[in-house]
């Protein structure tokens, strides 16, 4: 696992999108996996900025709260097209994000599932971490090699989340997500987390055990996985000099082209 220790928000958001424009440069038909929550807006917006070139791309969002359409305004549809595609060139017909309203939402899973794998697979998937260490919405509990499934959110999801709605009320129970085995399944995998609220979730994911308690600590399996942090995110870790001092080794190659 890369660790990338950076100064605050800005700069994790300017070197995700680096990476991420990479990535759609080098495989102009590439296929994203995207996240939601206010960690990866900066990124987004970097991206827009950017001006980038997103039609070849087909996308997949990681998950979307069960019960709400894509018109509703707390939905992850709603916030994707707010935060990125109604900014950039992306053919809305090959973004997929989870149908909240789906009937048979087990037949629905299936499909999501069928249809990342029609795809190619994911090249490259962007992650967030809840504080209670969850990647997409798997909570504290759920299957390391969980496919993408019906979801209940822990209580500290609910409130964490609950700022983007009226009221606490309002958020939902449930989600429809993709397991931790269908992320594990991308090529690369790209997590980011800010702020102080992080740290302890960082710790784990990066210096505990592997632990489905922990279902971000799975990225610790995973052959090409890059976690960029803030100094805050950071600040619980044991080892922090030594994920610096390895990044500039790193940097230093990169500019050198040796990598
Ligand atoms: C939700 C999402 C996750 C996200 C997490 C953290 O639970 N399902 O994908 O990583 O929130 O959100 P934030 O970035 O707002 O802290």
């Amino acid at each position: 696992m890369r660790v990338m220790i950076v100064k605050d928000y800005d700069e994790m958001s300017r070197e995700a999108a680096k990476i991420m424009a990479k990535q759609m440069k080098t495989k102009p038909n590439s296929v994203l996996g995207l996240a939601t929550g206010g960690t990866p807006v900066g990124t987004y917006r970097e991206l827009i900025r950017m001006d980038l070139d997103f039609s070849g791309l087909t996308t997949f969002n990681l998950d979307e709260y069960y019960g709400l359409g894509p018109d509703h305004r707390q939905s992850y549809h709603h916030f994707m097209f707010d935060n990125l595609f109604n900014h950039v060139n992306m053919n809305p017909e090959r973004v997929h994000i989870p149908d909240g309203r789906a009937k048979d939402v087990k037949a629905f899973c299936e499909k999501y599932e069928d249809e990342i794998k029609r795809a190619g697979g994911i090249d490259l998937q962007l992650l967030g971490i809840g504080r209670d260490g969850h990647i997409a919405f798997n909570e504290p509990g759920s299957s390391l090699t969980a496919r993408t499934q019906l979801v209940a959110l822990a209580e500290e999801t609910i409130e964490d989340n609950a700022r983007f709605f009226d009221r606490k009320d309002d958020v939902p129970s449930f989600a429809i997500s993709m397991g931790c085995g269908t992320i594990m399944e991308a090529r690369k995998l790209l997590l980011l987390a800010n702020g102080e609220g992080k740290a302890d979730a960082v710790a784990a994911l990066i210096e505990g055990p592997i632990t489905s308690q922990i279902t971000a600590s799975v990225l610790q399996m995973h052959p090409d996985a890059t976690v960029i942090i803030d100094e805050a995110a950071a600040s619980k870790l044991k080892r922090r000099g030594y994920y610096k001092h390895t990044d500039r080794l790193f940097r230093d190659l990169e500019e050198k082209g040796g990598r």
